[in-house]
């Protein structure tokens, strides 16, 4: 945070720190900014997903959107990000929750992790299939795919009033269009998300008990624990969507 370089390369050139942590480097130091506590009885492998995924994605829906029980809620964009955001929602007791994405086995997950509906974005009617499902839109959409057509999706589903939250983070520079008239005649708002509006050292904690208390099954979205050698195939994997969450173990 400070802008002091630890880390070198194997040539002995300084690199910068990832976000603050260096969450590739076996060891770092860090930012006393960067550090939340958490109990010794919480797997430190466990630990590691809350730190961005699910700060994300559950933060988006309870922090960012502050989901109300009853209301109607649509995820899109079912990455380790999204389905945790659609476990946030879940636990912020919807009447309706439905999910949505692009790949036919992230749809299958996210109705095993308690979606009510899970719809392709790839049919041309899909917004027509949530505008059905929910009696003409949903009061909360929460965009964690991270491109424009997922917001156009998200900006679509909204009901009067609604609100469309977005932590994906699409190309910079990139824009999607908004009817200005929207934001008056039908109060729809367009809210974004860092972090899923977290203070880490509140939030984490607090995600950490929901989900030894089992409302938030975290560890359902978890699959290899990997080293070093494997982190390109993880990564190739990731972006495939074989995966959801892979564990990095530096020392493993
Ligand atoms: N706001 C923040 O602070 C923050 C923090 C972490 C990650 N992010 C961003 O969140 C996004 C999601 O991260 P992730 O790790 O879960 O990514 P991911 O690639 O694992 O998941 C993205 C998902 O979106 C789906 N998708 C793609 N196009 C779609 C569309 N048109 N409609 C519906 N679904 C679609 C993909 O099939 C995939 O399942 C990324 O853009 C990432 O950069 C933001």
């Amino acid at each position: 945070m400070g802008g002091g370089k630890r880390l070198r390369d194997a040539r002995g050139e300084a690199i910068a720190h990832q976000s603050g942590v260096s969450c590739f480097a076996e060891y770092a130091v860090v930012d006393r900014g960067s550090v939340v506590r958490v109990d010794k009885d919480v797997p430190l492998a466990m630990a590691a997903v809350f730190g961005c995924a699910v700060m994300t994605g559950v933060g988006a829906a309870l922090n960012t959107a502050g989901i109300r029980p009853g209301q109607k809620v649509a995820v899109i964009g079912l990455g380790g990000v999204g389905l945790s955001g659609l476990l946030g929602a879940k636990l912020a007791g919807p009447s309706v929750l439905i999910a949505i994405d692009v790949n036919p086995a992230k749809l299958g997950l996210a109705r095993q992790l308690g979606a009510d509906h899970a719809i392709d974005a790839r049919d041309a009617d899909h917004l027509q299939q949530v505008r059905d499902l929910t009696g003409g839109g949903v009061d909360v959409a929460i965009e964690l795919a991270g491109s424009i057509p997922a917001l156009e999706t998200g900006y679509g589903i909204l009901r009067t009033g609604g609100t469309l939250v977005t932590a994906g983070l699409a190309p910079a520079g990139a824009a999607f269009p908004i009817h200005a008239a929207d934001l008056v005649s039908r109060e729809i708002t367009v809210k974004g998300s860092y972090m899923g509006s977290c203070v880490p050292v509140r939030d984490i904690p607090r995600f950490i008990e929901a989900f030894r208390q089992g409302r938030l099954p975290i560890d359902r979205l978890i699959g290899d624990h990997i080293g070093f050698d494997a982190i390109n195939q993880g990564f190739d994997l990731l972006a495939d969507g074989d995966v959801v969450r892979q564990i990095l173990v530096p020392h493993g």
